[in-house]
């Protein structure tokens, strides 16, 4: 629970907004005191998790006590939102703070807010959020990034009053490198298992896309144990140029589609067992030599 209760509103009823909303009324006790959004459907599919006092779908009926509001919209409506909020003229914006939830854009997108007075942030839950119904004990371990104006820190640990070790502040001009990390943790590690799913059944496996994911959480486990350089293993980390040669050549000519995804990865596994001090520069030159002789091979 937080030390003060603040008037929270939501807009933007989607995914996030409904974590967000969620987290903030049941865990940290706020108020959410409106929900603004698009259709109905989202409006009602989010009354039915969170309570709200006022439920639009204008921006015109966020109540004058609002103290918080968070834009979880997509990214490309933030800046806009951000804009007719500004214009409100019952709003006091010099006791308001805006918070957005991109984790690529930075707090400048709230920029018509910042300049009304407002204290402005970009707050990024960094998980993969695809539906509604998150417990309160999961999204009690999600961590954030946050970016924004000079008082947003101070702000955000009242805010998140006992959570605030959750939250790890990010230099704006860190946020898109920072982003691409986001994606690799997520979305790549996805598209990953649907290439081993696919590469599976060209073995003929008749076996789904999750098939081999006890084998990923058994590697996660030991990075978790061991840290990840020290989890590697594996035909490059043991040094063995015949088979990355053997992988190579089967991809050439059974799966080409493949090729380029199985090289990037080798190429950034050469570097992992390099750290490892588990392969030699000379080996790992004559690896990134073989691995380099099949890109762009047909
Ligand atoms: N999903 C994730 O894993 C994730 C993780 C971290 C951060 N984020 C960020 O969180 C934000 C929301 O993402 P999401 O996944 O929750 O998206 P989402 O499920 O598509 O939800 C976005 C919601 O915003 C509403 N909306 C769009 N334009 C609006 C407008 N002009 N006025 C009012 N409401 C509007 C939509 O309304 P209607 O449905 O009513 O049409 C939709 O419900 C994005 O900035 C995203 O980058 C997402």
């Amino acid at each position: 629970m937080a030390l003060k209760s603040f008037n929270i509103a939501i807009v933007g009823a989607g995914r996030v907004g409904t974590l967000m909303a969620k987290f903030l009324s049941q865990v940290l006790g706020h108020r959410i005191i409106a929900v603004v959004s698009r259709s109905d459907e989202s409006i009602e599919r989010f009354l039915k998790r969170v309570k709200a006092d006022v439920a639009s779908k204008s921006i015109h009926d966020l109540p004058s006590e609002v103290e918080v509001i968070f834009i979880t919209t997509s990214d490309s409506a933030i800046k806009e939102v951000a804009e007719k909020i500004s214009k409100l003229e019952n709003l006091n914006f010099k006791n308001l703070v805006v918070y957005h939830t991109s984790g690529v854009l930075t707090s400048d997108v709230l920029d018509s807010l910042h300049r009304c007075g407002s204290e402005v942030g970009s707050l990024h839950p960094i998980y993969s959020v695809s539906h509604f119904d998150y417990t309160v004990d999961e999204i009690k371990k999600i961590k954030f990034t946050l970016e924004g104006s000079k008082k947003i820190y101070d702000i955000t640990k009242w805010i998140f009053y006992n959570f605030d070790s959750n939250i790890f502040p990010i230099d704006k001009s860190c946020k898109v490198l920072y982003h691409i990390a986001c994606v690799f943790a997520s979305n790549y590690v996805i598209a990953l298992l649907n290439a081993i799913g696919e590469i599976l059944r060209k073995a003929n496996l008749n076996v789904d896309d999750k098939f081999l994911i006890p084998l990923v959480e058994a590697s996660l486990k030991n990075a978790d144990e061991l840290g990840v350089v020290n989890a590697l293993t594996g035909p490059i980390e043991r040094g063995d140029l015949e088979t990355l040669e053997l992988h190579l050549n089967e991809l050439k000519d059974k799966f080409p589609e493949i090729l380029p995804l199985y090289s990037s990865l080798a190429i950034e596994t050469i570097r992992v067992a390099f750290k490892k001090k588990s392969i030699s520069v000379n080996l790992a030159s004559q690896m990134l030599g073989l691995v380099s002789s099949y890109i762009g091979k047909k």
